[in-house]
């Protein structure tokens, strides 16, 4: 018997003895920064000229990696490879893939700090962050190795005299891959673990910004087992491999997490049927959010600017749930938003792999440049508060920011951007911070600080987010305690971590034999 899922606790830093510990695995993926990575298609290494460059968003002059890029012939390749190797790995005990799963688990836990401290190099995470990543990688395998075996024989169906009856979970092909930089460990790991452990291979195409930690899983993968062929390691440009395996025949299924105009684009991309395909592709999108907390009259205001704080500038507001409106109540707004500013003032910004830093940098110059854009469309709409300025001599930092006085339909308050800026709005009643909260495209996650119980069920019913919290802030989905999705523009609610994320990858069979 498998031991009860429990998710993996985080690194307690304050402790002298794990930042000693911290501090080494720092010091040793130093020692391997810069080495060359080869694609892996059926198990054999493959070098190309053309080549991703990984570098430190905190130090543009310090490489990570660099990695070999996939061209279409080789995605061809690798897409033969997974095609083939399918038709063996469907039929494999789906006991043995959890095994695979937990196996890789526990070699990631063992290598824990490892894996975080290149998350600081890599995607410039502060070390809490970093940590909160790498645990969630292990909760992910640990959680959908455990609901494989919970679906692995199906639902009960009703049978007859004579009439025997079962409703079976198959899995569906070949999967494409497209995971983000913003969890590159976690929602990495998660999406090809999921679509591996329910009888799927997979081409795995991770963001070219983070390439250097798939590698990493990649080997611990090998290391636990999992025949070649299953998982198919091929970074690449989006627009032309990306673009090649949407449309491809053979791809049955595509898993994506990034931006609203990639996910719209592969969505739109994969309803076209090509020549000699013979299914309806699925999409499983997570895509952008424009996530909001409402802070009501009647709550704890020191909490309600605690989680503002943290939700808006944690891993410098770059995850998909961070807070990028304060909606307050006119009667508490100037308590609330005087707190916050006070304790962005105190945030310190600079490269992490100093710990004391609060925030580390945003991930590349794209990144800051659209984000420093915003900056000044904010100036337009509301009031500097904090913050406001950058700086991409080194690093690409941007300082916290925050903009007072947001009219509800302002630029600031619809559109994701992606990073460290937070815009506050004043709401007249609950009724309406709620209709200024739902005043977006998308619809991924909210927050309600409130004492008020009428509110609260008012929220539960009203506040149209896929995951919706109380009394804290609005980041921090913990594997199967939050199961992870959005609603409208934020993708095609696939509860990530949740306990029917693994039928995505599936297809229901019926089987009735006569006796
Ligand atoms: N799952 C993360 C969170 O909840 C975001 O991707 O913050």
């Amino acid at each position: 018997m498998v031991i009860q899922y429990k998710h993996e606790p985080f690194t307690n830093f304050s402790e002298e003895e794990n930042r000693r510990l911290f501090t080494e695995s720092l010091r040793y993926v130093q020692s391997y920064l810069g080495n060359d990575y080869d694609l892996v298609i059926n198990g054999e290494r493959i070098s190309t000229k053309d080549k991703i460059v990984s570098v430190n968003p905190a130090n543009h002059d310090e490489i990570i990696g660099t990695v070999s890029k996939a061209t279409v012939e080789l995605a061809e390749k690798a897409m033969k490879s997974a095609d083939e190797t399918f038709q063996t790995w469907r039929k494999t005990d789906p006991e043995m893939r959890s095994d695979i799963l937990f196996r890789s688990a526990a070699i990631v836990r063992r290598r824990k700090h490892e894996f975080s401290a290149l998350l600081v190099k890599e995607a410039g995470k502060p070390w809490n962050e970093a940590d909160a990543d790498t645990a969630e990688a292990i909760d992910f395998m640990e959680y959908y190795g455990r609901q494989m075996l919970a679906v692995k024989d199906g639902v009960k169906v009703e049978s007859r005299p004579i009439e025997h009856n079962r409703f079976r979970y198959i899995p569906l092909g070949v999967g494409v891959i497209i995971s983000p930089w913003n969890f590159p460990f976690a929602i990495m790991a998660g999406m090809t673990a999921a679509a591996v452990v329910s009888g799927n291979t997979v081409l795995l195409k991770p963001a070219s910004t983070t390439p250097v930690v798939a590698a990493k899983f990649i080997e611990v993968l090998e290391e636990a087992g999992l025949p070649a062929g299953v998982v198919n390691y091929i970074p690449g440009s989006g627009s032309e491999i990306g673009d090649y395996l949407v449309d491809h025949p053979r791809t049955r299924f595509i898993s994506f997490t990034g931006s609203r105009d990639v996910g719209v684009r592969i969505y739109e991309r994969a309803a076209k049927v090509h020549d000699g395909q013979i299914w309806l592709k699925r999409v499983i999108a997570e895509m952008g959010g424009k996530d909001t907390i409402i802070v009501d009259s009647d709550c704890d205001l020191e909490l309600a600017a605690r989680s503002i704080v943290s939700s808006a500038f944690g891993f410098s507001g770059q995850k998909c749930s961070a807070c990028s409106r304060a909606v307050v109540l006119e009667d508490v707004y100037d308590e609330v938003l005087a707190r916050v500013i006070e304790i962005t003032k105190n945030l310190t910004v600079g490269n992490t792999a100093d710990q004391s830093y609060f925030m580390g940098p945003v991930i590349d110059q794209a990144a800051y440049d659209k984000i420093t854009s915003y900056i000044e469309i904010g100036k337009k709409e509301g009031k500097l508060v904090a913050g406001g300025k950058g700086d991409d001599m080194e690093g690409y930092f941007i300082e916290p920011t925050i903009f007072a006085d947001v009219d509800e339909n302002a630029r600031l308050m619809k559109e994701e951007i992606f990073g460290p800026v937070v815009a506050f709005c004043k709401a007249k009643s609950f009724d309406h911070a709620i209709q200024i909260a739902n005043n977006t495209d998308y619809g991924l996650t909210g927050a309600v600080l409130s004492n008020n119980r009428k509110h609260i069920e008012c929220a539960q019913d009203d506040f149209h987010v896929g995951n919706l919290y109380f009394n804290r802030g609005c980041t921090g989905a913990i594997v199967g305690y939050h199961p992870f999705g959005g609603f409208n523009m934020s993708g095609t609610d696939s509860k990530a971590g949740g306990p029917d994320y693994l039928l995505l990858h599936m297809q229901a069979k019926t089987i009735s034999e006569m006796f």
